[in-house]
């Protein structure tokens, strides 16, 4: 009885404040769905959130939905970005982001290419932080006569570019090709030799408070499932962990130097599929509700 009088309290009060005077306790929290996704299908999450955090502004960014998910990334990535300024004008504290899958890339790059970010915690969800290298449903559905091991034909090549899951493939194999080709991740990680904007796009990611990395070893579609948590394949299909990747290392885009301040935090969690992550209860009382304040 005591309890639930307080929660009601705490609830009433909140709502009280949103309603009468525009504050919320809750910084906004903005969602970037997934892949192939309409924007609906982070309603679960939404509901998750507001029902934890009642008078939470949750804006879930309905922009290059579906088929339209596979535009490049960085077309795709000012396009969110436009989105998410006015959200970010309003919220003088700062917002979150949580964003999904592919949309985990499109958050690294609004974070890295955005001088004027306000974002506090980015939490990605099951998302190829390192780049993608396995044979899935996707995959066929869009290259339908490619398997992974030569992928990198049409992947690595200026059209391929045109296609995001090429701007982000991360053949173990052809790393050569990546640098070269990859506009996207191997611009974000600074792997090119050409990024002139690399110092400018570690100073932005570093202006982020807090990375949250939500991965685990069923999510059946993320190969390898590790690169949810920066780690990915050497030459040989071993796993390399963060900590030993040269982009870690040398520090190139800021994730070494935000990991020793302190503000990194990895999670591995076991039994949750690729589509589960965003519905699944406990995952958000465990390791979500928290970093939402
Ligand atoms: C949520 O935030 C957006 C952007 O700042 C604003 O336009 C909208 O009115 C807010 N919604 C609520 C219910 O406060
Ligand atoms: C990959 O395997 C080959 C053959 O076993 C070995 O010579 C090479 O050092 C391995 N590469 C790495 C990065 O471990
Ligand atoms: C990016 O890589 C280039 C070439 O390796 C290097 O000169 C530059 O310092 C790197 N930038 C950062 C921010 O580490
Ligand atoms: C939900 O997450 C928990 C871990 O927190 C996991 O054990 C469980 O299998 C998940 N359920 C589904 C349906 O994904």
């Amino acid at each position: 009885m005591g309890t639930d009088y307080r929660v009601f309290t705490a609830t009433f009060l909140t709502l009280f404040l949103t309603v009468c005077i525009g504050v919320s306790a809750y910084k906004p929290v903005i969602i970037v769905h997934g892949i192939l996704e309409p924007a609906y299908k982070e309603n679960p999450l939404k509901d998750l959130i507001t029902k934890a955090h009642p008078g939470t502004n949750v804006t879930i960014i309905d922009e290059y939905t579906e088929l339209f998910s596979l535009y490049p990334m960085w077309e795709q990535v000012r396009g969110f970005q436009k989105a998410m300024v006015p959200i970010m004008q309003h919220a003088k504290d700062g917002v979150h982001i949580i964003c999904y899958s592919q949309g985990g890339l499109i958050c690294r790059g609004v974070l890295e290419s955005m001088d004027d970010h306000n974002v506090d915690t980015f939490i990605s969800l099951s998302s190829p932080l390192m780049g993608q290298y396995g044979d899935t449903d996707y995959l066929k559905y869009v290259f339908p006569h490619y398997l992974k091991e030569n992928l990198y034909k049409v992947a690595y090549t200026s059209y391929g570019q045109d296609i995001s899951i090429s701007n982000y493939w991360n053949d173990p194999h052809q790393q050569d090709l990546y640098k070269e080709y990859s506009v996207f991740l191997a611009v974000l990680n600074n792997q090119t030799s050409n990024n002139v904007k690399s110092k400018e796009y570690k100073n932005n990611f570093l202006k982020l408070k807090k990375l949250v990395m939500i991965g685990g070893p069923d999510d059946g579609v993320i190969t390898p499932w590790q690169s949810s948590h920066f780690a990915f394949y050497d030459e040989n299909e071993t796993v390399v962990e963060m900590k030993d990747q040269e982009v870690y290392q040398r520090d190139y885009f800021g994730l070494k130097t935000m990991d020793e301040r302190g503000d990194v935090t990895t999670y591995e969690i076991p039994g949750v599929q690729h589509l589960n992550w965003h519905k699944n209860q406990t995952i958000f009382d465990d390791y979500i509700e928290k970093w939402l304040t």
